[in-house]
């Protein structure tokens, strides 16, 4: 079968050839707001890498194959617990194409656009489990 998405799996390939990838990607997305750089002050960031590099593939896996995915709904309700606003995604998306920009020699603005739609149903589903609860007053939570 073909996949929708192989270009974006070649891109994704020939970008994380060098580890250096994931170190472009989180200094450009850490850049986009004090509030972000504050978030990960404590961050052991060999291990926030692997974590990306397996959820990234989640995220393709899940725009290729849409179906329930535990894995990404828990990764959602994790950024919920840790504060992330909805907004944030934005700027996140924005930074992984400015870093596939610089590593994947054959970046283009359609291959930018791909990106974008192969992120965007795993993070509308994290939003979604994301939403606070409804009602007046809020939950505590951990
Ligand atoms: C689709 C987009 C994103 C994916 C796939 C993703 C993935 C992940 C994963 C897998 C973890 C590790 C979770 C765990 O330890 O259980 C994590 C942690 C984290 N993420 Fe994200 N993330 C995304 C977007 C964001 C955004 C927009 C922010 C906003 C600031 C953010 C901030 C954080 C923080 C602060 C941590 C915890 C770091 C630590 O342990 O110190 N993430 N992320």
């Amino acid at each position: 079968m073909k996949s929708i998405y192989g270009a974006v799996i070649a891109s994704y390939h020939r970008a994380r050839h060098t580890d250096q990838f994931f170190d472009t990607f989180y200094g450009i997305f850490l850049r986009k707001s004090p509030e972000i750089q504050l978030m990960f002050v404590h961050t052991d960031f060999p291990h926030q890498k692997l974590m990306l590099k397996e959820s990234l593939l989640e995220l393709l896996l899940f725009a290729e194959c849409p179906a329930e995915c535990e894995v990404i709904q828990r990764i959602g309700r994790r950024h919920t617990e840790l504060k992330v606003k909805p907004e944030m995604y934005a700027m996140w998306v924005d930074a992984l194409c400015e870093a596939l920009a610089l590593h994947d020699p054959e970046f283009s603005a359609d291959l930018e656009q791909a990106w974008r739609n192969a992120m965007q149903p795993g993070i509308d589903l994290m939003l979604t489990v994301a939403k606070p609860p409804s009602g007046p007053g809020n939950r505590s939570r951990k």
